[in-house]
């Protein structure tokens, strides 16, 4: 994993960006995988910064979502499809049409992983898939637990992490209980993955995924199998990283690194 010490969630803003911008610049018809949460809310800001300053376009991107919740509507305000288009695609040249999202209807919500899957398929599989990480170690919904190769499916939530989320809730009881999300298989299949986390309460499981063992009590530590993976994080993400002065002089060193 290429890890990856920021000063502040402004400057990882700029370093996925210009992931993000070697895509889009480089590919017909790209694939951009995105995620909600917090964490990468400062990249869709740049991004969104650089489509209206600097007029990059977004009119030949296709946009995939992670994850959605069961039982909310496409429109519901917290509904994951409804966050990435208030949060990036509404604000740049983006195709409505062309930003796909788990289906969470409950009743259709048995097969839509697999149809999930065939569209993902479909458009020839995610360029750069954006994540974040959840403070036991997630990567979507994958919960601990979750098979390291599984697909797209329906997924319990756990406590901490409905606890997590309930901020954007009125209440705990209002966060659904079930999550429809792309596997740990599923996200392995990008092409390159930029995972974006800030702060102490993300310390531990940024540890466990960069340098523990392999395995699903966290997650995310499945990205250690896959050949393509920047870590962006600030100190106190990284505080717990027992070789951060490595990764930090990587950092330093790196002649791409550029605003765009
Ligand atoms: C949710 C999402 C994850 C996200 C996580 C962390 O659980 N399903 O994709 O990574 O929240 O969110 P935040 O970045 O707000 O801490």
């Amino acid at each position: 994993m290429e890890v990856v010490i920021g000063q502040s969630a402004e400057e990882l803003a700029l370093y996925a960006a210009s992931m993000v911008r070697d895509v889009v610049r480089s590919k017909d018809h790209p694939v951009l995988g995105l995620a909600t949460g917090s964490s990468p809310l400062p990249l869709y800001t740049e991004l969104i910064r650089a489509h209206r300053d600097e007029g990059v376009t977004f009119a030949h991107v296709s946009a995939v979502t992670l994850d959605e919740y069961v039982g909310l509507p496409p429109d519901h305000p917290q509904s994951y499809h409804e966050v990435i288009r208030q949060e990036f695609t509404r604000h740049v040249d983006i195709d409505d049409a062309r930003v796909f999202s788990p289906d969470g209807d409950p009743a259709r919500a048995m097969d839509a992983g697999e149809r999930y899957e065939k569209v993902l398929t479909e458009l020839g599989g995610v360029d750069v898939q954006i994540l974040g990480i959840g403070t036991d170690g997630h990567i979507a919904f994958n919960e601990p637990g979750s098979s390291l190769q599984s697909r797209t499916r329906i997924k319990t939530l756990t406590d901490q992490t409905r606890s997590d989320n309930a901020r954007f809730f009125g209440s705990l009881d209002e966060v659904p209980i079930h999550a429809l999300t792309q596997g740990l298989g599923t996200i392995l299949d990008a092409r390159r993955v930029a995972l974006m986390a800030t702060g102490q309460a993300k310390a531990q499981a940024i540890a466990a995924m960069v340098e523990g063992p392999m395995s699903a009590s966290c997650p995310a530590s499945v990205l250690q199998w896959h050949p393509h993976v920047t870590v962006c994080v600030d100190e106190a993400a990284a505080s717990l990283l027992e070789h951060a002065g490595y990764y930090r002089t990587s950092f330093e060193r790196k002649p791409s690194w550029q605003k765009w």
